[in-house]
């Protein structure tokens, strides 16, 4: 019994991770090497409207409103791939239409809020109930940090050790945290090393990369302890050192490779600067040169005013904690 036919929209929102997912023990499931944490946040997201279609031998996808091609067309399959199996219906295809609302300018990689969005609206176009653990592990097969959208607030991805074991939930609300991200826009193309190859490299070649588990999973600890404890201070610094001990596993690479610009760097410089004037905040990257940093709403707007004199207004986005899965009524 399908849904009728009728669409199904789904919106999930773009995460931060505080404690960096950055290796996979399996590729083919992506089951992570080390628990991560992140916060998701309000104003990045992503709409997919899944239909199912019985006039169609293969699904269609629309991805901002062009036609989804090659390696992007491939990932949106093969999670409905999953779907059809989990659905028993293999000869079952879908319109997907997925409109990200993740400001180019925000440098923020979309696929944890697509394929949160995806899992989520196909899973209900197909008439699987799951619950949000099984969405969350649906989600983790398209990208590993969309494990953790389907959540709002800090929201920890368990390492597991297979399909079942795998899967992100809320560790905490951060609904009394009065916490905000700056998103510095320092270049807005799509990155040469994807996190997936990226990540890869690390693992097989980065001789600090058995360390790297170890660091992560002690930070996993002690970050929580700090959330317990409302501690922002030590939630800042075990990001930001956190972040730079990832990108420390790109340097160590064998080929090396690098996310960092002079510029990325520059504004770590920054961050640090303001940080000694008694402005509190922190920085962390992403598999890209550009730079998020974490504050408190107190001292946003001063942080913002430094940046966009530095990188032009438009350069500088403040965003707050955002919710987890939602289902839209069109
Ligand atoms: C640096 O989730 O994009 O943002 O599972 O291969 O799709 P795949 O990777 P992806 O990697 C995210 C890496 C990161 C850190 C993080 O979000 O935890």
């Amino acid at each position: 019994m399908m849904n009728k036919n009728r669409p199904v929209t789904a919106r999930a929102h773009t995460n931060i991770a505080l404690v960096k997912y950055w290796g996979k023990q399996n590729e083919n499931l992506i089951i992570p090497q080390n628990d991560s944490l992140s916060l998701t946040l309000d104003q990045f997201y992503t709409d997919t409207t899944v239909t199912f279609d019985p006039t169609l031998t293969a699904d269609a996808v629309l991805i901002d409103n062009e036609v989804a091609q090659g390696s992007d067309y491939q990932r949106v399959v093969d999670l409905l791939d999953i779907v059809r199996q989990k659905a028993q219906t293999p000869d079952r295809f879908f319109n997907v239409n997925s409109v990200n609302h993740v400001p180019t300018a925000a440098g923020f990689a979309s696929s944890a809020s697509a394929f949160a969005a995806l899992a989520a609206a196909a899973s209900i176009a197909a008439d699987l109930k799951l619950d949000l653990t099984e969405l969350s592990r649906l989600a983790r097969r398209g990208s590993g940090s969309a494990s953790r959208s389907i959540f709002a607030g800090f929201v920890q991805w368990h390492t597991g050790n297979d399909d079942e074991t795998s899967y992100a939930e809320q560790y905490a609300s951060a609904a009394n945290w009065d916490i905000g991200v700056i998103a510095l826009t320092l270049q807005k193309s799509r990155k040469k090393v994807s996190s997936r190859q990226g990540m890869q490299l690390s693992v097989t070649t980065s001789p600090f990369y058995s360390e790297w588990i170890k660091l992560a999973n002690s930070d996993i600890e002690r970050i929580k302890q700090a959330i317990d404890q409302h501690d922002f201070t030590t939630v800042g610094h075990i990001s930001e050192t956190n972040a730079l001990r990832m990108h420390a596993l790109t340097l160590s690479a064998d080929p090396g490779f690098i996310y960092f610009t002079g510029q990325t760097i520059e504004m770590i410089n920054e961050i640090r600067q303001l940080r000694k004037m008694g402005i509190e905040c922190y920085a962390t990257i992403d598999a890209g040169p550009n730079v998020k940093v974490l504050c408190q709403k107190e001292n946003a707007s001063k942080i913002m005013t430094h940046f966009n004199q530095l990188l032009g207004s438009e350069n500088v986005i403040y965003t707050t904690p955002g919710s987890g899965i939602e289902y839209l009524e069109k």
